[in-house]
């Protein structure tokens, strides 16, 4: 038998065209194209070229926006039954709910052509803000907001979230958070994914797997631990004593380290700067200096005990800017998977057009 890999770590489990991460150089490409350039563009523009291995023309573009504003209502059905649970403290089980709910609705869930997947593609990437947003107004006992067809996807689900036009800069920010959370190689929750979709189960069953897959703290949920530390920690002079206590407790800091990132996460460079300027805007820079203290602070104290440093992952100061964003804790989780989805969603659609059932083997000990 092979060697055992605990944790699959350096293990190549399969070739992929959708992205590429160089972890030693803080590279990371969406089909061939730096993060750097694309995270300018419109979620839209990054959703399709992840599904379709192509930049959208004029026209296609036109078609795939026209097709996922339209689809962005929901069913009264599936609001009636999203106001019948208490999420608690972590709205990605109602959203895994919700989107098992939508299957069920969906009389293309067990079809699989090209034209029911697209569909099924178009139906989830489009629905997903309109539910989180939904479960949260539910949550505060308010109405949901139905969308708005003239926002873009990141504008319209602040608007459906808070109730009033986020500002341009809001609603950038938004834009550039679903289009770096988009797509990670072969991350956990991804891996989970192209599981499901090896077996050829349907695109729906494959993103619950996903879902259920970005909840945990070690992958997704690391995005919501961090908003709730930023909360314990609660001013920048509490910093240095807190991450302290963590590191001799031998906890780890939520939000920093990676499996292949070796060097500074190029997405957490780019959530910083949005971090930073969203604070000036809103005259309160408290969080992101908080954050700023905090990466200082493990990266000399990592350096001093290992002789190496620690650097902020994706979900570090993408959660100071949902601080700034004024989303509460238990929606993070959710957020991160509006923008994944459609990184889900090629990796179903490349497992489906070239698959091998994925069945690893166990050492029996
Ligand atoms: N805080 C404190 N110590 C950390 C740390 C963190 N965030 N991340 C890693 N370390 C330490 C580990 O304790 C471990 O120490 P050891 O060798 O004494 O056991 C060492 O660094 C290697 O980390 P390990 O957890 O074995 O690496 P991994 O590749 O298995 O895990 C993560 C990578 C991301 C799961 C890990 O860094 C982590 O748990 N980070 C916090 C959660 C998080 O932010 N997740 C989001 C990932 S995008």
């Amino acid at each position: 038998m092979e060697e055992m890999k605990k944790g699959l770590e350096g293990v190549v489990a399969l070739d992929t065209r959708i992205s590429f991460i160089d972890g030693i150089r803080g590279i990371l490409k969406y089909r061939g194209i730096r993060i750097e350039e694309l995270v300018d563009l419109p979620y839209d523009v990054v959703s399709y070229l992840l599904i379709n291995a192509k930049i959208p023309d004029e026209a296609e573009l036109s078609e795939y926006s026209h097709r996922l504003r339209k689809d962005r209502y929901i069913d009264d059905k599936l609001i009636d039954i999203l106001k019948g649970f208490d999420f608690g403290s972590d709205a990605l089980d109602g959203l895994r709910t919700a989107v098992s709910c939508t299957s069920h609705i969906d009389d293309e869930n067990n079809h699989h052509s090209p034209d029911a997947n697209r569909n099924k593609t178009v139906r989830l990437v489009a629905k997903f803000p309109t539910i989180v947003a939904a479960m949260h107004r539910n949550s505060i006992g308010k109405e949901p907001i139905k969308p708005n067809e003239e926002l873009s996807h990141g504008a319209n689900f602040l608007y459906m979230l808070n109730g009033r036009l986020p500002t341009v800069l809001e609603a950038e920010a938004m834009e550039k958070d679903l289009i770096l959370s988009a797509e990670h190689e072969l991350n956990p929750s991804t891996f989970s994914l192209r599981i499901a979709a090896s077996t050829l189960s349907d695109m729906y069953s494959a993103v619950i797997c996903g879902l259920c897959t970005l909840k945990g703290p070690l992958h997704g949920g690391a995005r919501k631990g961090v908003m709730d530390m930023l909360d314990e920690v609660g001013s920048r002079e509490n910093a240095r004593d807190y991450v302290l206590q963590k590191l001799e407790r031998k906890e780890k800091v939520m939000g920093f380290g990676h499996r292949v990132y070796k060097t500074y996460d190029p997405r957490a460079r780019i959530y910083r700067d949005v971090a930073r300027r969203l604070a000036i805007e809103r005259g309160d820079t408290g969080w992101y200096e908080m954050a700023e203290e905090i990466e200082h602070i493990l990266y000399h104290e990592f350096i001093e005990i290992r002789g190496k440093p620690i650097y902020p992952n994706v979900d570090f100061y993408s959660a100071v800017v949902y601080k700034y964003l004024d989303i509460p804790s238990e929606l993070a989780t959710s957020i991160f998977a509006m923008g994944r989805v459609s990184g889900w969603i090629a990796h179903c659609m490349e497992q489906y057009c070239d698959n091998k059932v994925i069945r690893p083997r166990a050492h029996s000990v």
